[in-house]
């Protein structure tokens, strides 16, 4: 009799990624990548999900509930990235859609990142660089680009997963005392969360936004955590600190932050994200010299998006051969059956 033809699993790749991790896949299955440096606009997204049994999708695809009912095959979206905020969980729940996402492998190269940023800012790295370029170096002054102290400062992380203990380990090795908000809906702080890690120790957040010299973003996108940082907390920070945010630009409210920059009770802000992404050309935090913004690229180091890509194409891996993916951020899901049309 004859033998029947495996069915050919068809995956979509929403952007060029590590070629190693590229090839895994196509080990498996018909792979088709959209070469643009642009994402791909929401109807060829949709047309080509239409037919699709997984996608490897970059935190810049929105995949709704509208372009989860559109996909009658699709069993996995596996994000290049920790945050999902981009899809609709409950939708892909619901459809029996897997979402698979890479945390682990980015935490050090984010809070590099995010340190980075806390030194940029606080010692006017950027401002100065621009200052040289433009050609106004002209001596050396002794109140010439003053800037604030790390060394011995307080630093208040908001969110305390691995990103923020990673901000806090390097904040120890600068002589920063450290204090943390491990959740935002922690409302009582536990024994136990005392003094985690050695050194750090828990606290409220007015608390942490009254003692704080900076303050860094280390929380999901989520419904709770959306501007979570607004005029309120503004005003309950110590004047003049300065805000660090590497996790998702909608956890501050950018307009709230924006007058808090240009009152000065805010005295600065080391920015990866900004809402929207990309920041329009004309908005008035680019005009602000007390501001550094790069361009969403915590993750951005070669070996580090080279681990992402490994673990995204292990967690298509997994449900092309029937398995809840390692790294699911919907692990109740039920697996939709396979559809064996090709
Ligand atoms: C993430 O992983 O969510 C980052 O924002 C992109 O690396």
């Amino acid at each position: 009799m004859p033998r029947r033809a495996r069915p050919c699993r068809k995956v979509f790749v929403t952007r060029t990624i590590d070629s190693a991790a590229l090839e895994r896949i196509r080990a498996a299955a018909a792979v088709t990548v959209w070469r643009d440096e642009m994402p791909p606009p929401a109807s060829a997204l949709r047309a080509a999900l239409a037919n699709a049994d997984a996608v490897l999708s970059m935190i810049t695809d929105k995949i709704d509930a509208r372009v989860i009912a559109d996909a009658p095959r699709l069993r996995v979206i596996s994000n290049l990235g920790v945050g999902v905020d981009n899809i609709d969980l409950d939708a892909a729940t619901r459809a029996g859609i897997a979402v698979g996402h890479t945390p682990g492998v980015l935490t050090e190269a984010t809070a590099d990142l995010a340190f980075g940023l806390l030194m940029a800012t606080a010692r006017r790295i950027a401002e100065a660089d621009r200052h040289v370029r433009a050609g106004k170096w002209r001596t050396w002054g002794p109140m010439m680009m003053l800037g604030h102290d790390v060394y011995s400062s307080t630093l208040g992380i908001i969110g305390f997963g691995a990103i923020g203990q990673a901000m806090a380990r390097r904040a120890m090795g600068f002589g920063m005392r450290v204090l943390y908000l491990k959740h935002p809906s922690s409302k009582r702080i536990t024994r136990r969360e005392d003094s985690r890690p050695a050194g750090a120790v828990a606290v409220t957040l007015p608390r942490l936004l009254a003692e704080s010299d900076y303050v860094s973003i280390h929380v999901p996108l989520t419904a709770k955590t959306r501007h979570m940082i607004g005029a309120r907390e503004f005003a309950m920070m110590k004047p003049g600190a300065i805000l660090i945010n590497t996790a998702r630009g909608a956890v501050v409210d950018q307009a709230a932050m924006v007058a808090a920059l240009k009152s000065r009770r805010l005295g600065g802000a080391g920015l990866d994200v900004t809402d929207p992404e990309p920041i329009a050309h004309r908005d008035p935090l680019l005009r602000l010299d007390n501001v550094v913004i790069t361009p969403h690229i915590g993750s951005a180091s070669i070996a580090t998006r080279a681990r992402m890509a490994a673990v995204a194409a292990d967690n298509i891996l997994a449900v092309l051969s029937g398995r809840v993916p390692r790294w699911c951020a919907n692990p109740r899901v039920r697996l939709r059956p396979f559809t064996d049309a090709t």
